[in-house]
């Protein structure tokens, strides 16, 4: 069966924003409500990550995204690549735009992503600095960008991927220069730029507990107890059904709750080996419910992002040759039973949640 055939719903009529959220007004019947509308009874936000140019040119792409979730992410356009493309000249146009849209929509935006090692400009990864000008440029970037949105950006994604596989901080352009101090410095600088934003740290592979999701767990405790403002961690979710789905996630949110942040389930995506089919669909369902649950399930998980919503645009074809089909919508905007998976676990929560 193609996803095409596996439900009827196209999610094209419904309408954007508030109006939408405020539910019931768009023909839909009763349990088949938008995402957002679902996740609004339960106090939880339900983001996505969003591709500027197909928001831009694809109206169907748009509608989804201001009908179906209340919060959203800038795939690409706050990277510091897009952000300050030559030294000293800054376009936050684009980055602008989304936070416009979010606005009208009734959004939250999640900011991703001040520190990190992928997609920084070439004036950077080229420069020749010292770990003195290093430092003082790290701190500008995040300064300047962290005020530039203040009071605009709900969470900051501060720092990104910092740890490999086995539990060993990752070397990357900061750690070399900075030695591991960069991380706390990171959370101190974002933080008297925006002392109101949630501060997270992001990483993928950390959902379930291991030597990665140890060390992230670690750090955090180490930076908490030594007053660093590190009050989240982003768990991307980023899972491919050839791996197995992943157990004990609850718990692994659990353990960081302990430890007072917040959760975050950040990029959500089930990637597969192409051909999709019926069984490779059934489960993807399960591993988007089982990511989603989790958050349900966790006291403090505040939002659930997935990293796109539709086939049509999608980072894994590119990255992971021969797999695809990653997300909740297919080309063609049909809902595929991961779409249904999120609605039926939104409706069925069965816990009171003390979100902060
Ligand atoms: O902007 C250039 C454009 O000028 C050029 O013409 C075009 C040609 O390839 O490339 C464009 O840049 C691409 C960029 O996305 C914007 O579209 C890069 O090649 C491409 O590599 C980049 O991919 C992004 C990737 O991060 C980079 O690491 C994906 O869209 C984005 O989904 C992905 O997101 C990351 C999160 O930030 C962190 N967690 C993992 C996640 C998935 O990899």
């Amino acid at each position: 069966m193609t996803t095409a055939v596996v439900s009827s719903l196209v999610l094209l009529p419904l309408v954007a924003g508030p109006a939408a959220a405020a539910g019931g007004h768009d023909g839909r019947p009763a349990g088949d409500r938008p995402l957002r509308q679902l996740a609004a009874d339960d106090r939880l936000r339900v983001g996505t990550a969003v591709d500027m140019a197909a928001l831009a040119q694809d109206a169907p792409y748009r509608r989804a995204v201001g009908s179906e979730f209340s919060s959203v992410t800038p795939e690409n356009v706050m990277k510091w690549d897009a952000l300050e493309p030559r030294r000293g000249e800054y376009d936050y146009a684009a980055a602008d735009r989304l936070v416009r849209f979010a606005r009208g929509s009734g959004q939250k935006v999640r900011g991703h992503v001040l520190v990190w090692h992928n997609q920084l400009p070439s004036w950077l990864t080229g420069g020749d600095f010292s770990a003195t000008e290093l430092r003082e440029i790290l701190r500008r970037h995040i300064t300047e960008t962290v005020r530039h949105f203040k009071g605009r950006v709900w969470h900051w994604d501060v720092v990104n991927e910092a740890f490999d596989e086995d539990g060993t901080l990752r070397d990357t352009l900061w750690l070399r220069a900075l030695g591991p101090g960069y991380i706390a410095d990171a959370f101190r600088w974002a933080h008297q730029a925006d002392p109101r934003a949630t501060l997270f740290y992001n990483d993928y592979n950390i959902a379930w507990a291991g030597p990665k999701s140890d060390a992230v767990l670690a750090l955090v405790r180490t930076l908490r107890a030594e007053g660093v403002p590190v009050q989240g961690v982003g768990f991307q979710g980023h899972l491919g059904i050839q791996y197995g789905l992943p157990t004990g996630v609850a718990a692994n949110f659990r353990r960081f709750e302990r430890l007072g942040v917040r959760t975050a389930v950040t990029e959500a995506d089930v990637r597969m080996i192409l051909p999709a089919d019926e069984e490779k669909l059934r489960t993807q369902a399960e591993g988007y419910r089982l990511l989603l649950d989790a958050c349900l399930r966790t006291r403090h998980c505040v939002s659930f992002t997935v990293w796109g919503f539709t086939d049509k645009y999608s980072w894994v074809p590119g990255t992971f040759e021969g797999e695809g089909a990653a997300n909740v919508l297919d080309e063609s905007y049909t809902a595929k039973p991961a779409y249904r998976a999120l609605q039926a676990a939104l409706a069925g929560r069965a816990r009171p949640r003390a979100v902060r």
